[in-house]
């Protein structure tokens, strides 16, 4: 867990060469990067130990969802990756049972969170999908509740959703936040964002950056320029 950087840059490519490049250059100003489903889909174990190897905390953001026996299992496979992810997640969508079970299969080995509603999910967009008439913050923060009855160490959540989830929940409870987007800047496919700064004071303990950082020219530079407005 990074103990005074938050920021963890997601890798978001299907290049081994060019997750590798990009780690080395922002290594010295993040505390974690994240190999999510672009990379691992594209390259497997062998590509993740290929970054893994540049010495950094790695998340491992694979978001499983299925029954409980299939995840369970499914992350009992991916312990098998060296070194283990730092942290790695499911949907907490799946239910308490598929949680508990998945908290049973990693145990200890590494931080299990759980991805309560998607970054990119506005309240339109889950009534759409059939859920019933409540909101995006109040479905994150059941979520939320729900993930911790399960025992799993915390949530994937919005920004927006942090104030309640700090407000019910054990401080040590872990909060992994993507949908971080500068001042002004364009917010692409996600809807339910905040700044950096914003995020931390929110009580985020992981920022999960990726296009403010990787689509950066500089892409070290935006990563200590993000640091430096933290404080
Ligand atoms: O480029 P951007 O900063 O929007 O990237 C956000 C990253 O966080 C992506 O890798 C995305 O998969 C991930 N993520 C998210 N929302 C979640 C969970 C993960 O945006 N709820």
């Amino acid at each position: 867990m990074p103990q005074n950087n938050p920021i963890c840059v997601a890798l978001d490519t299907p290049d081994v060469a060019k997750a590798r490049a990009l780690a080395r250059a922002v290594k010295s100003h993040v505390g974690m990067l994240k190999i999510g489903l672009e990379f691992f889909y594209a390259n497997g174990a062998a590509g993740y130990e290929a970054v893994a190897a540049e010495g950094v905390p790695i998340f491992l953001d694979l978001k499983l969802h299925d029954i409980p026996n299939t995840v369970a299992q499914g992350l009992t496979s991916l312990l098998k990756l060296s070194p283990a992810p730092v942290i790695t997640n499911i949907h907490a969508g799946g239910g308490l049972d598929m949680m508990k079970a998945a908290k049973d299969a990693v145990g200890d080995k590494v931080k299990l969170i759980a991805v309560t509603i998607l970054t990119s999910l506005s309240d339109e967009n889950i009534w759409a999908a059939g859920f019933d008439t409540r909101k995006t913050d109040e479905h994150a923060l059941n979520l939320a509740k729900l993930t911790h009855q399960a025992g799993l160490d915390g949530v994937v959540c919005s920004p927006l959703d942090l104030a309640a989830i700090r407000k019910e929940l054990p401080r040590d409870f872990l909060t992994v936040v993507p949908g971080i987007r500068l001042a002004d800047a364009a917010t692409h496919d996600q809807k339910r964002v905040a700044t950096p700064k914003a995020a931390v004071e929110a009580g985020a303990n992981v920022l999960v950056i990726g296009r403010a950082i990787t689509g950066a020219t500089d892409p070290a530079k935006a990563a200590a320029d993000i640091f430096a407005s933290l404080k």
